[in-house]
């Protein structure tokens, strides 16, 4: 059957993508399923513009690891989905509140700097930038990060105004996981988007991850309904951005493959069936590169094409979803 991404566009998308990492690109096999871009009209870079990366010492910026992937998705004619900028994670020591004694002026001087520095970089290469990431708890409250600690629920305002300056053609999403139903958490996402709307700041996306166990995928209906509260909160576009649904158990059985590709088939109808989805991106392809066993022993098989870079079931479903279009 046809290819992701070309039937995805046929289909209306902006794309079907992969995120991707520096270390998996000397796998030659592996980059030449990743570089056709009638299977993934879309790179994001799975660690490379985070900041530890990106500032590892203060004031003092590293683009080496965020280049090679942007650098690829251009020499491919792919969308690039740019990765993080503020996020309680992948912080440098310097950065983080043990380390650091900031106060609301300086950590604010901290952020516009990070931001006005990394956007300004990659000004004119990203589709979308994940502005603020995973700021929420599961039951919907704020983080306590060091940015909310020090600066309270002003930094989301801060760090949009901050990448809108730097890059005013970018889309900017709030991005997190656990947020693809209704419920606490998503009513959270809610409430951050008419938060930075009403401070005067542009926010055009939410990104939903999508981080799915197989079994216990929201249904259809439900995917559907919390996209369209994003978009009555005020935002334009929404997107699955880190997509994969991983076995809690492995091996998976043949029903357990059926049961999966069912899983990825509801996620696709969903972003299909709602015209403000612009796409889907898959945290990697195939289960070679998955993050998923190094955080969750015992767990995985999340992705689409097996650890041999074959097709499994449900690639096939997301193709004929999307075909049938
Ligand atoms: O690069 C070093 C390498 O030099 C070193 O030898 C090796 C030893 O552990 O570590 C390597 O760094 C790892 C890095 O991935 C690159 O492979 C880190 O340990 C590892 O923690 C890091 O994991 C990443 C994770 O974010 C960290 O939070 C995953 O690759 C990445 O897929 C994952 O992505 C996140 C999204 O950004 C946000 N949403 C959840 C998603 C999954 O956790």
């Amino acid at each position: 059957s046809a290819q992701l991404n070309k039937l995805a566009k046929a289909a209306g998308k902006l794309y079907f993508g992969s995120a991707t990492d520096n270390g998996e690109l000397s796998d030659r096999s592996y980059v030449n399923i990743l570089s056709n871009t009638d299977e993934f009209g879309q790179l994001t870079p799975a660690n490379g513009q985070k900041w530890e990366y990106t500032e590892p010492s203060q004031g003092s910026f590293s683009y080496t690891s965020g280049d090679q992937i942007a650098n690829l998705a251009a020499s491919n004619g792919q969308l690039l989905r740019c990765h993080t900028l503020v996020w309680y994670s992948q912080l440098p020591s310097w950065a983080t509140v043990n380390s650091g004694s900031w106060n609301a002026n300086t950590l604010t001087s901290v952020v516009n700097t990070h931001i006005s520095n990394v956007v300004g970089h990659y000004k004119g290469k990203c589709y979308a930038w994940d502005v603020v990431n995973e700021a929420l708890n599961d039951d919907g409250t704020y983080r306590p990060n060091v940015f909310y600690n020090v600066l309270g629920d002003s930094y989301f305002a801060l760090a949009f105004k901050a990448a809108a300056a730097a890059d005013p053609n970018a889309k900017l999403y709030y991005n997190d996981y656990n947020i693809e139903n209704p419920g606490s958490k998503q009513a959270g996402v809610v409430k951050i988007v008419k938060l930075v709307k009403a401070a005067g700041a542009k926010i055009d996306g939410v990104g939903m991850q999508a981080h799915l166990i197989v079994g216990s995928t929201p249904s259809q209906s439900q995917l559907q309904s919390a996209i369209q509260s994003y978009v009555g909160a005020g935002v334009t576009e929404v997107a699955y951005t880190e997509l994969d649904i991983r076995f809690s158990s492995l091996p998976p059985t043949s029903s357990g493959l059926t049961q999966q590709a069912n899983d990825y088939s509801a996620v696709t109808k969903a972003c299909l069936a709602e015209k403000a989805c612009i796409g889907i991106t898959i945290w990697d392809y195939t289960d070679k590169y998955s993050w998923i066993p190094g955080v969750f022993p015992g767990q995985g098989d999340a992705l689409i094409y097996d650890s041999n870079l074959n097709k499994k079931p449900a690639w096939t479903s997301i193709s004929s979803v999307l075909a049938a279009a």
